[in-house]
């Protein structure tokens, strides 16, 4: 193809989708647009030349989860603004919460032939067949933020996000310091999970109760599924004041979101969360460490979302060729009511 032709088959394959959440009177326009722009600047640089080597570019595709919570907004800012700053183009798709919509961006994302696709999986099962098409595409894949489930080898090149088995082992911990600085003879627990099968669900409710199986002092009155958002997380605090009412001591919630909301109808029904009531949270958003420091909630393991330099730094090495490590998991902290927290930077999330 001549370099005219390829300015301007690059031109609309790139902007053409950036553009297309926009009115598609709108998109054509700037189509026509930008091959006009393309068709000038050829003209003014002298047709027929042979143009300067480009520098290698990468065309990155990323299937985001949805806007359940500030993590995850804060995610994507990350990575926006971690793709310009390393001169990435982004072809960012938000799923909505649906895998439905995760699976047809991944084959949007095949078929515009990007160097690189990204994803958070919003589940772990079901992403056999789109993957094996990206394979047979030689399109490499990195998993951001959560894991997927197969038997098939070879499909992802790596896996960058947190340690959420860890998360729930922190959370389980703090409980044990807990209850020994209180003299607590028992212990009920109620659970607010993320996303029903969701890879920070499943290993944050795992090392959480690996942690306090074996402490007499724990009893777990129920798990209800709060899908990581603060509606239903109200909702499910609702449903479990009703049920127990005075007899829960401790709620530990999946993220922040459902922290928030839960802690709404904890006070609406006369509790005071963090003294009546023990309250841990996951995530470490400004909010929720906000009301942390009032007291109001007891523990939040810290979930960076900061995941996008990474994501670049792996992109780009896997473009060139290069071996990346299977497993990178973000260093992550700890905030609680055990610690001095005046002097905490902001959060950024
Ligand atoms: O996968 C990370 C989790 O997803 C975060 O804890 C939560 O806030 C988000 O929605």
């Amino acid at each position: 193809m001549s370099g005219i032709g390829r300015i301007i088959t690059e031109l609309i394959k790139r902007r053409s989708y950036v553009a297309s959440g926009l009115h598609k009177d709108i998109r054509t326009k700037i189509i026509l647009l930008a091959a006009a722009a393309a068709l000038a600047a050829a003209f003014f640089c002298g047709c027929g030349e042979k143009s300067a080597p480009e520098e290698p570019e990468l065309l990155l595709g990323f299937s985001q989860v949805g806007s359940e919570s500030a993590w995850r907004i804060g995610n994507t800012r990350d990575i926006e603004e971690k793709a310009e700053k390393y001169g990435i183009d982004l072809m960012l798709e938000n799923a909505n919460q649906k895998q439905e919509n995760q699976i047809d961006a991944i084959r949007r994302f095949i078929a515009y032939k990007v160097d690189v696709i990204a994803f958070s999986p919003i589940v772990e099962e079901g992403w056999d067949n789109v993957l094996s098409e990206a394979k047979e595409a030689g399109i490499p894949v990195i998993l951001v933020d959560r894991d997927i489930n197969t038997k098939k080898t070879g499909l992802t090149a790596c896996l960058i996000g947190a340690d959420f088995y860890n998360e729930g082992v922190m959370a389980g911990e703090y409980l044990i310091r807990k209850a020994d600085a209180l003299n607590a003879e028992h212990l009920n627990i109620v659970e607010i999970t993320g996303t029903e099968a969701s890879t920070p669900m499943l290993k944050r409710q795992a090392g959480f109760m690996d942690t306090i199986k074996d402490d007499s002092r724990m009893e777990v009155l129920e798990s209800i599924n709060g899908d990581f958002l603060k509606s239903r997380g109200a909702e499910c605090m609702r449903t479990l004041l009703e049920k127990y009412g005075d007899k829960i001591d401790v709620i530990y919630s999946h993220n922040d979101e459902m922290t928030l909301g839960a802690l709404t109808e904890i006070e609406n029904a006369g509790f005071a969360p963090g003294s009546d009531m023990v309250i841990i949270s996951i995530d470490g958003g400004q909010e929720a460490i906000d009301v942390l420091k009032q007291g109001k909630i007891n523990c939040v393991v810290e979930c960076t979302p900061m995941l996008g330099g990474t994501l670049m730094e792996t992109a780009l090495k896997l473009k060139a060729g290069q071996q990346v490590d299977e497993l990178i998991h973000p260093s992550e902290g700890f905030f609680s009511d055990e610690q001095d927290l005046t002097k905490l930077a902001p959060r950024g999330y």
